[in-house]
This record gives C-alpha cells, structure tokens and sequence, in this order.
C-alpha cells in the first residue's frame, strides 16, 4: 500500500480550547501542552515517513476551511474535534469530502463523562477512533496510520 519513495502528509486538526491544554481541567486532560505534542508528532513522523501538519483552530469555519483546502494533498487525517464533536454537523460533512483514513482522538474519555459528550457526529465517518489514552491517543492514531498509509515505519 502507498508509495515508500515519497513522504506521506498527514494533517492533524485540534479543535477548539485545546490551545489551553496543560493549563485547562489538569486532571482531565493532562498537563502537556498542546505545542509539546505537535513537536512530538512532528518528530514521531520523521520517524515514521511521514510529514505532520498540526493545526488548531477555535473556530468551526476554519476547521472545515482546513479540511477543504488540504483535501487533495493529504494521505491521513487525525482529528479531535474537541467541542465540536458533540455539536457539528459542518465538520462532519467536510470530512465526508475525504478519501483518505481518518482517526478521531480524544484525550479523556467521552463515554465516560456527561451524557452530551457520548455522542460524536464523527464516529461514524472516520476510520477509527482513539479515546481516554491521553496524549498517547495521538501518538499512537499517527502510529495506526502509518500502518494504514504504507509510510515507512522504522521502530
Ligand atoms: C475532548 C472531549 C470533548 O468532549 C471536549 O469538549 C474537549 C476535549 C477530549 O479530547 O477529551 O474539548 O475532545
């Protein structure tokens, strides 16, 4: 599957409020901050054959503007839509527009918690989900992509 010779693109999308990881709800979310994974993730990629794009946005527009303009350039997609998982219909509809595997990430998790945030308007759309692993549910969505993907993976 894929093609080794080339580095695979993968674009990671946070949702709204995790900008403020590692100082918001410690307990529940851990105290990494948000940068901290990104680097990780773009380092684990290096790794791994694969370019990672990090983006964050508070904005739903903006989320579907990403998705829709990295659509046709991206081998793989990891999302934790944060708020709006519980809420919109707009991201779920972009990531319809993608052909390529999608992993859904969580770092708490939503089954466990308050009954609004068991249901995700993404969970039947994506190809997997990670949830309640912390940020090792990022690390190991990029992981389980790089499988999926066929990049390079050096372990
Ligand atoms: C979250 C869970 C959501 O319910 C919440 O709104 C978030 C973070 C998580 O990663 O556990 O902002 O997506």
């Amino acid at each position: 599957m894929g093609n080794p010779s080339r580095k695979h693109q993968v674009l990671v999308i946070h949702g709204p409020n995790l900008n403020m990881l590692g100082l918001r709800e410690p307990e529940l979310y851990g105290r990494t901050r948000l940068e901290e994974i990104d680097a990780q993730l773009k380092d684990l990629g290096k790794r791994w054959g694969i370019t990672a794009k990090c983006f964050q946005s508070n904005h739903e527009g903006a989320i579907v503007d990403q998705i829709q303009s990295e659509s046709s350039r991206v081998d793989g997609v990891i999302i934790n839509p944060a708020a709006f998982t519980h809420t919109s219909v707009a991201i779920r509809d972009a990531l319809l527009l993608l052909t390529v595997p999608v992993i859904e990430v969580h770092l708490s998790n939503i089954h466990k918690r308050e009954s609004f945030r068991h249901h995700s308007f993404m969970s039947d759309v994506v190809t997997g989900q990670v949830v309640g692993l912390g940020v090792n549910g990022y690390y190991l969505a990029l992981r389980a992509l790089a499988d999926i993907i066929g990049a390079t993976v050096q372990v």
